[in-house]
């Protein structure tokens, strides 16, 4: 094990960073899993990739798992309560107790189904976080979160549950595809906007180079930018885990308008694409309201297209950022509470009057985003 980051705030699971997690001379997992039971939960894709090593590591150290395969053939609208019911079908059929644990090796989604899927079984058994997609790592496979999609939206039926630890190794990145690695791009950038200007700055300056080099994840960026991330985003999760307080949260930034666009486009968009989409919309919003200079924006949009991040929501109607804005008071229980950029990158305010937002104003913002595709 090489490194455990975990923040003084609040209460958070144990997240440990361990280079090579599969190599059977590690012994992490095996000491985790110990006399458990253990159903490790898999995407195809995965199960392709990983699915030799997994079985190895298992075989070396005798443990007693069963290796589950989640089909998930059309990523997001396969994220539903269809699967998590496979996935608890799985489950008893291995004989599974409520002192036994399942794992989730895979992206947000497999994160997400395993963490509902652990909250529902036997009304509740361990669960544990492997991501392999450079979001799930940075984002989905740290929080306590877990969602599926339904007919009337997107993560709109879920529990917060801990997992018991999340394992981050970001060597599972070296057979991710650059359009995957950009929604982790975007996740970080989103760190990088509102809550550790140091984040944006790496971007800028190594961002391009880290891409065009599928990340590199042995590289001292990558992992800077890995690392700060994680606690930037433990930090702010700890302050509310529950999301019960008043729900003016920094890491909402790029999730106002986001949630439409991915469910608006079939989920055609992905969920990077889309909190790309909302991030750049939102820079121009706090632009007109003269929270961050014209010089900023600049700066930040031309760093979006040096990275390929999208920027072109002119796709999605002024009425639907509208309908957006919309169901984001609702969801945050009747306050606006926009995340926005204010005076530094990386600091942020929460914008509270939704009729300040004309349907001009959000119009007027195509305008300036055309510049940057
Ligand atoms: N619960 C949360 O707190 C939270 C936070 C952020 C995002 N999310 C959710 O996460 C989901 C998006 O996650 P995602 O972007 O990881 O998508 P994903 O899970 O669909 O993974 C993307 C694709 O990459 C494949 N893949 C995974 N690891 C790989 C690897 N190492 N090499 C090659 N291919 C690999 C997957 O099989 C999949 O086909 C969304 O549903 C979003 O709502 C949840
Ligand atoms: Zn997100």
């Amino acid at each position: 094990m090489d490194d455990d980051t975990q923040v003084s705030l609040g209460r958070t699971h144990p997240i440990h960073t361990i280079e090579d997690l599969l190599n059977p001379s590690d012994h992490t997992l095996a000491n985790c899993i110990s006399t458990r039971k253990a159903m490790i939960v898999v995407s195809p894709t995965v199960r392709r990739s990983f699915g030799e090593s997994i079985d190895t590591y298992l075989d070396e150290h005798n443990l007693r798992c069963s290796v589950r395969q989640i089909d998930a053939p059309s990523g997001e609208s396969s994220k539903t309560m269809d699967q998590v019911i496979q996935v608890l079908e799985h489950g008893a059929d291995f004989g599974l107790r409520r002192r036994d644990v399942i794992i989730a090796v895979g992206g947000g989604i497999c994160c997400d189904l395993v963490g509902l899927a652990a909250t529902l079984y036997r009304r509740g058994v361990p669960h544990v976080k492997i991501p392999t997609t450079l979001l799930g790592i940075v984002d989905a496979g740290i929080g306590i979160k877990n969602g599926v999609n339904t007919t009337f939206g997107k993560n709109k039926v879920g529990a917060f549950r801990q997992p018991e630890a999340t394992f981050i190794d970001a060597m599972f990145l070296e057979t991710l595809p650059k359009s995957e690695l950009l929604n982790g791009i975007a996740e970080i950038m989103k760190m990088g906007l509102v809550v550790d200007r140091a984040i944006f700055e790496i971007l800028r300056s190594d961002g391009a180079c880290l891409i065009a080099q599928r990340f590199m994840p042995t590289s001292a960026a990558a992992k800077d930018l890995i690392n700060r991330s994680i606690v930037g985003m433990q930090i702010e999760l700890s302050k509310d885990p529950n999301e019960t307080g008043v729900l003016e949260r920094a890491v909402d930034f790029g999730h106002t308008f986001s949630p439409l666009f991915e469910t608006a486009s079939g989920y055609r968009i992905t969920h990077g694409e889309a909190v790309s989409m909302d991030m750049a919309l939102s820079i121009c919003i706090a632009n007109k309201l003269q929270w961050i200079s014209d010089e900023q924006r600049h700066t930040v949009l031309k760093t979006f297209r040096a990275l390929g991040l999208r920027t072109d929501c002119a796709d999605f109607s002024v009425d639907q950022r509208l309908e957006a804005l919309r169901e984001a008071t609702c969801h945050r229980a009747g306050a606006l509470a926009l995340p926005l950029p204010f005076g530094e990158i990386g600091s942020c305010r929460f914008f509270m009057d939704r009729a300040t937002l004309s349907p001009q104003m959000l119009a007027e913002c195509d305008a300036v985003l055309r510049a940057y595709q």
